[in-house]
C-alpha cells in the first residue's frame, strides 16, 4: 500500500486565481507538479490555500461553511470555500481582516500583518473543518510563515502530534512588521527564541525559527542568505540552522512558456526552426515604432521597476551607450522613480529606446520571442523567472551573478554574466554581447543551448518530494 503524505501549501497569491509576481507562479504551479510526482510507493495530496482577496478570480466555488477561532477574549469568523485546479483542491478563506484590505500587499504593513496572520490561522483551522490533516505545513515567506510557528505553539499547547515546517524563502528582506500584539490576541505566546532580538516579534523570522526545513528558491540564493550581505541581519541565525537549510531551483510552467505553440507570437519557432525569430523581431520592431532591421540588436527589460531588480544600473548604461548602435524595450511597472526615469532615457533616444510602462503578459512574450537580448542586472535575486523565459525563447540572457541568475545562466555557453552592481560591468557585459552578436554561428549556438536548458518542474519537485519524505520518516 503506498504512503500518504498530506501537504497544506500555503501562499499569499498563486496562478491563475491571482498573481502580482514571482511567487505567485511559483505557488500556482509547484503544487501540482508535487502532485504529479505521485507514484506506487508516495501519494503527494498536496493541497494550496490562499486568501480569498477581492481580486481573486475563481469558478465553481463550494462553501464549506463558517467556523471560527479565537481572538481577543471573542471570535473572529472564517468563511472557506473549495474549488479544483486539474484535480487539486484548493481552499479560499475569507474573514473581516482579508475583507478590510483590498489589494493583496497593501502599503499598510498593518492591514497586511492582520490580514495575513488571521490568513495563516485561520487556514490551520480549516484542516478540522474539513477533516483532512496536513503531515507537512509548506508555508512561502513572510505572509504565511506564521502557520508554521502557529501549528508548533499549537502542539505544545494541545500535544498534537507533529506536523513538520517548511518555509520556501522567495524574498529574505521582506519580514513582516512586529505583530506581538496581533499574537497575544490570538492567544499565541512568544517563545523564548535565539533569534536577534529585533526580529523575535516578526512573522517571517518566528515561522524561520519554528521551522523543520528552510528553502531558498535557488541553491546560490540558499548559500548567500548565511552571509552578512544577503542575510539582512538573521545571517548567524541562518548559520546556526544551516543544516536545514537548503536551495531548490524555481521551475517555469514549460506548457504556458512554449514558443512553438505560443499564440501571442507572430510566428512560433524551436531549437530547430531559430531563424524564424526573425519574423517576430521584425514584427516587434514595427509595433514599438522601431527601425525594422535584423542586424540591430535588440535589448530587452521585462522587469518591475525595482532597485532590487536594477532597472536603474541598466537605464545608466543604456544612457552612456550613445556611440553604441542597439535598440532596446522596457516593460514593466512600479516605483514612479525608477518610471520616470525610463521616461527620460525615452526622450533621450526617442528613436533606439522605447517604453511601455503597465503590466502586459502577451506584450512580453512577443519580447521573449523577438528581443535579441535579456538585460537582468538584479542586486540580488532568490531566483529569477524571467532568464528562464527568456531562453526558452532564444533571447540571450545578461545578468548579474546573484542566487538563481548564477545558478542559471552560464557565461558564455547560455548567456553573459558579470559580477559586480554596477552599471559599467553591465555596459561591459553588453557591449561584449553586442560583439559575439555580429558573429552569425556564434550567436545561434548560445541561443539554442539557452533553449535547450530543462527548466520545468520536475527536477526541482522532486527535491521537495525528497525533502518533505525526509521530514514525515
Ligand atoms: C521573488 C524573488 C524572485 C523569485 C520569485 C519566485 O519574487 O524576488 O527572485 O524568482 O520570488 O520564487
Amino acid at each position: 500500500m503506498s504512503k500518504t503524505i498530506n501537504v497544506l501549501f500555503l501562499a499569499a497569491e498563486a496562478d491563475p486565481f491571482v498573481k502580482v509576481g514571482g511567487l505567485g507562479d511559483v505557488a500556482g504551479s509547484l503544487p501540482r507538479a508535487l502532485r504529479a510526482l505521485s507514484n506506487d510507493d508516495v501519494k503527494l495530496d498536496v493541497r494550496l490555500v490562499l486568501p480569498y482577496h477581492p481580486a481573486v478570480k475563481a469558478e465553481g466555488l463550494k462553501p464549506l461553511g463558517m467556523f471560527s477561532i479565537p481572538r481577543a477574549g471573542s471570535e473572529v469568523g472564517v468563511e472557506a470555500f473549495e474549488t479544483m485546479l486539474n484535480g487539486m483542491p484548493v481552499y479560499l478563506i475569507n474573514g473581516d481582516p482579508i475583507r478590510a484590505n483590498g489589494s493583496v500587499y497593501s502599503l499598510d504593513a498593518n492591514l497586511d500583518a492582520e490580514k495575513y496572520s488571521f490568513f495563516s490561522l485561520a487556514a490551520l483551522a480549516l484542516q478540522k473543518q474539513i477533516n483532512w490533516f496536513a503531515d507537512v505545513v509548506h508555508a512561502n515567506d513572510w505572509h504565511t510563515a506564521l502557520s508554521i510557528y502557529g501549528s508548533l505553539t499549537r502542539r505544545w499547547e494541545e500535544g498534537a502530534r507533529h506536523v513538520a515546517g517548511v518555509l520556501t524563502l522567495h524574498n529574505l528582506p521582506f519580514m513582516g512588521p512586529n505583530i506581538s500584539g496581533i499574537l497575544e490576541s490570538y492567544g499565541i505566546q512568544l517563545a523564548q527564541t535565539d533569534l536577534p532580538e529585533w526580529a523575535r516579534v516578526m512573522p517571517l523570522p518566528l515561522g524561520l525559527w519554528a521551522s523543520d526545513a528552510i528553502v531558498a528558491v535557488s541553491p546560490t540564493y540558499g548559500n548567500e542568505i548565511l552571509t552578512e550581505e544577503y542575510g539582512c541581519g538573521l545571517d548567524g541565525f541562518l548559520q546556526m540552522r544551516r543544516d536545514t537549510v537548503s536551495g531548490v531551483l524555481n521551475g517555469i510552467d514549460v506548457a504556458l512558456f512554449n514558443p512553438a505553440e505560443d499564440t501571442a507570437l507572430g510566428a512560433n519557432f524551436d531549437i530547430d526552426s531559430i531563424e524564424k525569430r526573425a519574423v517576430n523581431k521584425g514584427l516587434l520592431q514595427e509595433r514599438l515604432g522601431l527601425v525594422r532591421d535584423p542586424e540591430i540588436p535588440l535589448l530587452a527589460i521585462i522587469s518591475r521597476m525595482d532597485v532590487q531588480k536594477g532597472v536603474d544600473l541598466a537605464f545608466t548604461a543604456l544612457k552612456s551607450m550613445k556611440s553604441v548602435k542597439f535598440q532596446a524595450i522596457i516593460l514593466g511597472t512600479g516605483d514612479p522613480k525608477l518610471e520616470e526615469a525610463a521616461h527620460s532615457l525615452h526622450e533621450l533616444f526617442p528613436d533606439k529606446i522605447k517604453i511601455e510602462l503597465r503590466y502586459d503578459a502577451g506584450l512580453a512574450r512577443q519580447i521573449y520571442a523577438g528581443s535579441d537580448m535579456f538585460l537582468m542586472p538584479s542586486r540580488y535575486e532568490p531566483c529569477g523567472l524571467s532568464q528562464m523565459i527568456a531562453m526558452r525563447y532564444g533571447c540571450v540572457p545578461i545578468v548579474r551573478a546573484a542566487g538563481g541568475l548564477n545558478d542559471t545562466v552560464k557565461q558564455g555557453e547560455t548567456g553573459f554574466v558579470f559580477e559586480k552592481a554596477h552599471h559599467m560591468a553591465l555596459m561591459a557585459a553588453v557591449k561584449a554581447a553586442i560583439k559575439v552578436f555580429s558573429n552569425k554561428d556564434k550567436w545561434k549556438k548560445i541561443q539554442q543551448t539557452g533553449m535547450r536548458q530543462d527548466f520545468s518542474w520536475e527536477n526541482s519537485a522532486r527535491k521537495y518530494l525528497d525533502l518533505y519524505q525526509s521530514l514525515v520518516k
